[in-house]
């Protein structure tokens, strides 16, 4: 297995290194356009292989896609973060045009590849991976569930003083401010967890979990790494082991939830095919008003890309 992760900031060096620590791939690209960021952070991930003791070989490339040929998934994390003050949606002008040129250089020398991305807004950049990728859009889809639900979790297990380990969860919708956590579908250890935490705090929670990107850029003045990168890592592992892992993923629906071209955050099963289903829950009333006020607010920003020149 071959694994390309284009951008070797913040996010992109986690993720490989996580893949590498993991042993997702035999061989991990890490490339980025800013001269030998690449190479360096892939000699220094490289390095931890005889202490953490795994075969992975990853190798940098400052903006040579001949390195990627031949990749099964690429993982995109190119792109600028948002600064304290700006919304994901501010990114879109300047992250569309790079991803956009990546994705095309991308399929180049992979045109078969399952495409992961990861910048910012989430949900529009994945649109453009897609419109640019000429893939089915089974391999184009975009993370953010999985961190979103990560840190619905780990909120959930500190205020229930648990492991999170036994926290399992579903949030649908659009990467940003109206995202829609489900606590219907939340349960600890199969107990559901509204019969395990008192209503107005699991509302706090549910409100955190929406802003929880944002608490992370106040605090460090970029957004975060660890969790996002781990968690692209853990789809690359849904793929690459064939797993079927049911996870959110942000995916093209057509018709599913009643909503037609829009890349939306849905439970799907997650193969070596890429989506391999996607799970249309029973959602009530309340549930539906939410999923469909987050679809509005992703189709406005899908229509920005529209308007662009970068479409
Ligand atoms: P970063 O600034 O640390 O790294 C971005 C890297 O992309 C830089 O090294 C830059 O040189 C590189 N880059 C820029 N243009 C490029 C191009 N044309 N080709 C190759 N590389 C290029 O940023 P960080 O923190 O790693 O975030 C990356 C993106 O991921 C941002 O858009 C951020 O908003 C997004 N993000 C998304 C999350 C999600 O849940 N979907 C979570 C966290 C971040
Ligand atoms: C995050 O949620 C900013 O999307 C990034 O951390």
């Amino acid at each position: 297995m071959k694994v390309t992760v284009v951008g070797a900031g913040n996010v992109g060096a986690t993720c490989a290194n996580v893949i590498a620590h993991n042993e997702l791939a035999n061989e991990v690209i890490l490339l980025d356009i800013k001269e030998g960021i690449a190479e360096g952070k892939s000699l220094d991930i490289w390095q931890t292989a005889p202490i953490n003791l795994y075969d992975t070989r990853v190798k940098g490339s400052t903006n040579d896609y001949a390195a990627t040929a031949g990749s099964d998934v690429v993982v995109i994390t190119s792109g600028l973060p948002r600064k304290p003050g700006m919304s994901r949606d501010d990114l879109i002008a300047t992250n569309a045009g790079i991803v956009k040129s990546v994705t095309e250089n991308i399929i180049k020398y992979s045109p078969n590849t399952i495409i992961i991305v990861v910048s910012n807004p989430l949900d529009v950049m994945t649109y453009c991976a897609y419109l640019n990728s000429g893939l089915d859009s089974k391999k184009v889809f975009g993370m953010a569930g999985i961190l979103d639900t990560a840190r619905y979790r780990a909120f959930l297990a500190e205020a229930l003083n648990c492991s999170p380990k036994d926290i399992q969860a579903i949030l649908m919708g659009g990467h940003g401010d109206t995202m829609v956590p489900l606590p219907r579908y939340t349960t600890v250890s199969g107990i559901p967890v509204t019969e395990l935490i008192a209503a107005d705090k699991l509302e706090a929670i549910v409100h955190r979990t929406k802003v929880g990107g944002g608490e992370l850029v106040n605090l460090m003045g970029t957004s975060a790494w660890y969790a996002p990168g781990a968690a692209a890592a853990q789809m690359v592992e849904a793929i690459v082991r064939d797993q079927k892992r049911i996870y959110p993923v942000c995916a093209w629906l057509q018709g599913e939830y009643g909503m037609k071209d829009i890349y939306l955050g849905v439970p799907v099963k997650l193969g070596k095919n890429g989506i391999e289903e996607i799970i249309e829950l029973q959602l009530n009333d309340a549930e539906k008003l939410l999923l469909t006020n987050s679809a509005t607010a992703v189709k406005e920003v899908m229509s920005v890309l529209d308007n662009m020149q970068t479409a």
